[in-house]
């Protein structure tokens, strides 16, 4: 079946090398059935030709915002009202900025704001360009507006750089239209998820914890979400509101955590474990606030054991759903992380440098490296909420294609 059969795409392009894939992503949406009409900006014009796209599309290209010829068949206010969605592809630094601020200068850019249509981009650009602070904030701004944003791919790139920044491929930006446009191609997918610290009480007044904030886990969450899977956030203590479309479970220890978690885990197909779980309590909870006071000596002994290990028991239950852990280490990271891996016996682990201040606990941005029985991918430095689709997507391809 086409899975864009009777869909209205309007795919705008902007002026970067990857503008040349442009014809083959219009080729292969009218193979899925879709009407497809292209925009270009005036600099996508000098890396493809408007007869190209117009061939491949069977529909006249539109350059210009006034265009006289046009205006008497279909104006650009009909078009932005035509679109079912609108794709930028190529998605260059530029055309990104002004989309993320709002400016309406050019025939793509106003059709973007006029337009009520779902939006998604789809970055390409010099790694440099890429890991800009810049780029980074005006994609954030625009992935909070509701855009969606797919890839970009880390690779060897056009100018000889090699990093992130290469444009999806076509067929992977068709397969996530359709996902898109279909109601995500998880639905019916459930998802079981830690996030967050938890909290262990040393006595009313006191707990030992440590520095997550859930800003990775809830943003994990919400990107599960976003596919149309059915996602139920166990989660520590965080300053946070719930993800929409999640089910949120709030928890304080880590035998709360445990007990939320084997309550729901026999019903999912995925558990992604990102809360950051204390790995000690008091072996004695005391019972009224310890006095200071009335203590004989300044030392203060206390008594830990370890807490429960809430990914170790899932991953060791009979039947059991896909299992992905987190690692969050300061040094030798991947070492540590692989040895988790093997030891918790998980299909995939994540691994986090938390000796950094710029990613992991608390920060906005994350990177990862990724691991899995005879795979590795590295998530280069980003928000979180990139990092969060960009891992969604890895825990998705290689979760499909185990045949365990
Ligand atoms: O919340 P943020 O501020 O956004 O920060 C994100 C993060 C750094 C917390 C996150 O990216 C991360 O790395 N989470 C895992 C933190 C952690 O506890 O790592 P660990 O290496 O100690 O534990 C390994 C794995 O076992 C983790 O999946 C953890 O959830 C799990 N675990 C650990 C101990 C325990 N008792 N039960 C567990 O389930």
């Amino acid at each position: 079946m086409q899975g864009l059969a009777g869909r209205r795409v309007l795919l705008a392009v902007s002026g970067g090398i990857a503008a040349y894939k442009a014809a083959d992503l219009v080729r292969r949406l009218r193979a899925e059935g879709a009407a497809v009409r292209v925009v270009m900006t005036a600099r996508a014009q000098q890396f493809i030709s408007a007869t190209t796209l117009q061939a491949l599309s069977g529909e006249a290209v539109r350059c210009e915002i006034f265009d006289s010829a046009a205006e008497q068949g279909m104006g650009h206010i009909e078009l932005a009202r035509w679109a079912e969605i609108i794709l930028l592809a190529p998605a260059t630094a530029s055309t990104l900025a002004r989309l993320a601020h709002g400016l309406a200068d050019d025939l793509v850019s106003t059709l973007w704001l006029a337009s009520p249509a779902l939006k998604a981009v789809a970055p390409a650009m010099n790694q440099q360009m890429w890991r800009a602070a810049a780029t980074q904030r005006n994609v954030q701004r625009l992935c909070e507006d509701g855009v969606l944003c797919w890839g970009p791919e880390a690779g060897e790139q056009a100018c000889g750089d090699v990093g992130p920044g290469r444009m999806c491929e076509p067929q992977d930006l068709v397969q996530r239209m359709i996902a898109a446009l279909n109601g995500g191609d998880l639905q019916g997918v459930n998802v079981l998820m830690t996030a967050g610290p938890t909290r262990e009480a040393i006595d009313p007044v006191r707990y030992i914890s440590n520095h997550s904030s859930g800003k990775m886990g809830y943003a994990l969450a919400a990107a599960f979400a976003a596919r149309g899977a059915q996602v139920t956030l166990i989660s520590g203590p965080v300053a946070l509101p719930p993800p929409a479309a999640v089910t949120t479970i709030a928890v304080v220890s880590a035998e709360e955590m445990l007990q939320a978690v084997l309550a729901r885990v026999a019903s999912c197909q995925l558990f992604v474990a990102c809360a950051a779980v204390a790995d000690y309590r008091a072996r004695v909870v005391a019972e009224r606030k310890l006095k200071k006071s009335e203590r004989q000596e300044s030392l203060w002994r206390l008594e830990l054991e370890p807490t429960p290990d809430i990914l170790a028991t899932v991953a060791a239950q009979p039947l059991r759903p896909w299992v992905v852990g987190f690692a969050a280490e300061t040094h030798d990271v991947e070492n540590y992380a692989l040895a988790k891996l093997q030891a918790k016996r998980l299909d995939m682990i994540a691994c986090n440098d938390v000796s950094r201040t710029d990613i992991g606990f608390a920060a906005d941005d994350n990177a990862l490296v990724v691991l899995w029985q005879g795979g590795r991918r590295e998530l280069a430095r980003a928000s979180k909420t990139q990092i969060a689709g960009q891992l969604v997507d890895t825990i998705v391809d290689v979760w499909r294609s185990d045949k365990r």
